[in-house]
């Protein structure tokens, strides 16, 4: 089958294959993967969540890995990552990713408003590893706030569908409660599983919910407020000996990682993020000037990454997911030290790609875009 795919790839060179048959039907492809969107819901007020089918060279996914999606808007494909919801499971032809709309957002706003049956977007092997252990650990502690529930909540679908006999303590943190997507799932969750401890903090509101309250939680006993080495041991007071996983916005997580840190706890810790937590630059270090040399322009460095500083200058570079992940906002550097801001690494080679996305100038450099 191989041997034949490659005589007609060959066959219909300049193009590949699959652009011919997506004339036919967008998910009939040989090699490139799809999915298409078999149904959207639009529960929880500023997200909304889609369910996709993909093309059968879809192989699954680990709770709490994430896919890119390629989504075509206004004759523009755009990469974006998000992580499945479902329960983790082999090559099911199924996936469901909840979306929250960014307000500035170019592809959560469009997903948002114009989803629907029938449209089909690219898709991604899912990678990460965020991911469970194959042993699961005895005692399990998940960690969430805003859209950062969502490996997290496939983490506990999966941990629910195994029927995991050990205790899992799940905080949440959101702004309301009607912001938290899959609510109902959780209470049935929490009212199924008497090992579960599912707990609903809205700091904003000084307010908590525990679901289908568990002996121990009560009124003299609350969990309101931001997160917290107190709150961390209500909600779960064996948290010491257990795994521990967070994905949230930045504060949420510096918290988590605090007090872990303070518990030194570190190893037990695992995280996720979907923005890029880079170090705060040194003012005093910042100097020169980036050369975008394939448009003309320039700009004073100003410790930001490269693909920032490209988009203050008013240009409008590729982009995925802006934190080293997806490569796509990949160009050369023709001159000049760059720092890697995840790594903290230099790179004073000419002509070298680098992701513009996790790179600051470190004095004068020469971007080709
Ligand atoms: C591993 C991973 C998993 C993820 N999983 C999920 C998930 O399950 N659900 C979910 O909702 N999201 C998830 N995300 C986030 C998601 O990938 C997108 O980042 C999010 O949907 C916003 O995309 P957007 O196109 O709407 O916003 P964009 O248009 O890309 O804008 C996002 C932000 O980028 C900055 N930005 C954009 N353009 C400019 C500019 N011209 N100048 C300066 N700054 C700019 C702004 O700060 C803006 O708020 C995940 C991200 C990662 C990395
Ligand atoms: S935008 Fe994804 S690697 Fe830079």
């Amino acid at each position: 089958m191989a041997g034949l795919v490659d005589l007609v790839q060959t066959l219909t060179t300049p193009h590949a294959l699959d652009r011919y048959l997506e004339l036919v039907r967008p998910t009939l492809t040989v090699r490139d993967m799809r999915a298409e969107i078999i149904t959207v819901r639009r529960d929880t007020p500023g997200s909304v969540t889609l369910t996709l089918r993909p093309t059968r060279q879809w192989r699954g996914h680990l709770a709490g890995q994430y896919v890119q999606i390629g989504v075509l808007i206004d004759g523009v494909k755009h990469t974006r990552c998000y992580s499945p919801i479902d329960v983790e499971a082999g090559s099911q032809r199924r996936l469901q990713l909840t979306v929250k709309a960014h307000p500035e957002g170019l592809v959560s706003q469009y997903l948002h408003r114009h989803a629907a049956p029938g449209m089909v977007v690219d898709l991604a092997p899912a990678a990460g590893v965020f991911t469970l252990p194959r042993v699961r650990p005895d005692k399990i502690v998940l960690i969430s706030g805003g859209s950062g529930i969502t490996p997290v909540l496939s983490m506990l679908r999966t941990l629910d569908a195994e029927g995991y006999r050990g205790p899992v303590a799940f905080l949440h943190y959101a702004q309301s409660p009607e912001a938290v997507p899959h609510r109902a799932e959780l209470d049935a969750i929490a009212a199924r599983r008497t090992n579960f401890r599912i707990a609903l903090c809205y700091p904003e509101l000084d307010l908590s919910e525990v679901l289908h309250g568990a002996p121990w939680s009560c009124a003299a006993n609350p969990v309101s407020g931001f997160f917290g080495h107190e709150q961390l041991e209500r909600v779960a007071p064996w948290f010491a000996t257990a795994e521990t996983y967070v994905c949230g916005p930045a504060p949420l997580m510096h918290s988590v990682r605090e007090v872990f840190r303070g518990e030194q706890l570190e190893h037990r810790l695992h995280s996720e993020e979907f923005t890029l937590a880079a170090a705060p630059v040194d003012p005093q270090q910042v100097t020169g000037t980036t050369t975008f040399s394939a448009s003309g322009t320039e700009a004073r460095n100003t410790g930001e990454t490269l693909l920032d500083q490209a988009e203050s200058a008013g240009l409008t570079p590729e982009y995925g997911c802006r934190m080293g992940i997806c490569f796509s906002c990949t160009s050369i550097k023709r001159s000049g030290c760059t720092r890697n801001l995840r790594t903290g690494e230099l790179d004073s080679d000419p002509d070298q790609p680098i992701q513009l996305c996790i790179n600051a100038a470190v004095g004068d450099v020469d971007i080709d875009i």
